[in-house]
């Protein structure tokens, strides 16, 4: 999928990327029921005792498009609409999914993981500092911000967008958007969510972002791990 803000060279090395590594197709997002918004709501806490066991990818699934799956396909400005709301539709932050076979960029319109390397960065995305409890869960997402996205919005253009000051406050705030629907569905679907700081800049070193792409927060998902007695 085209992306604003890449050369030519940058397709053509994407282009190949994806041959090679062809990344994880997600299945379509059940929108299952999993009981009313008031019982998550009741339900939802940070989880920090989460267990090694593996999300099932159907679950992987309909955790990311609870994140900020598109939910219509014709949104405001011409875009498509996502479960997240962003400053001006801009989109502009992307969930990054560390697993233990590798990294990955999640990619709401084609509902996809398209890989970025085979290396797990699960514990970049933890940091140093954190209790290491949940130091095993299967799922790390990793949000980071793509300022070019707010600069060249592809949804309402206003002068705020331009203004570093205020993107910073609008990245940080769709990024709150987005985790509070992980914790809201993880507490839907008995998982354990947990949001979080993480390695900044090793991640974006180890990520080879962009400049203005910003590493913002983490959180990890994954089955709560059983209770000490
Ligand atoms: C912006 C933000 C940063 C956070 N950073 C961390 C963190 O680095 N480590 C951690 O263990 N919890 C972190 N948390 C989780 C909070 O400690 C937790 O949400 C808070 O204690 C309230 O608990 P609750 O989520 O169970 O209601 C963070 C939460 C937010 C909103």
């Amino acid at each position: 999928m085209a992306q604003i803000g890449q050369s030519n060279k940058q397709r053509a090395s994407r282009h190949h990327r994806e041959a090679q590594h062809p990344g994880i197709e997600l299945p379509p997002p059940s929108r299952k029921d999993r009981g009313s918004l008031t019982r998550a709501l009741q339900r939802r806490k940070t989880v920090r005792q989460i267990a090694p066991k593996p999300l099932p990818l159907a679950i992987l699934s309909d955790l990311l498009w609870a994140a900020c799956g598109v939910n219509r396909r014709k949104g405001p400005f011409g875009c498509a609409g996502k479960t997240a709301a962003s400053a001006s539709n801009s989109q502009e932050v992307d969930v990054y999914v560390a697993l233990a076979q590798g990294t990955y960029r999640y990619e709401p319109l084609s509902h996809r993981l398209d890989w970025l390397t085979d290396a797990d960065f699960r514990g970049h995305a933890l940091g140093r500092g954190q209790v290491d409890s949940g130091a095993r869960a299967p799922v790390r997402l990793i949000f980071v911000a793509d300022v070019d996205k707010l600069v060249h919005t592809r949804g309402y253009m206003e002068p705020g967008l331009r203004d570093p000051e205020v993107q910073r406050s609008y990245y940080y705030v769709d990024t709150g958007l987005i985790a509070a629907h992980v914790y809201l569905f993880a507490a839907s679907a008995g998982l354990g969510a947990w949001f979080h700081h993480c390695e900044h800049s090793r991640l974006a070193a180890k990520l080879h972002l962009r400049k203005d792409q910003r590493v913002l927060f983490a959180q990890t998902v994954g089955y709560p791990a059983r209770k000490p007695r």
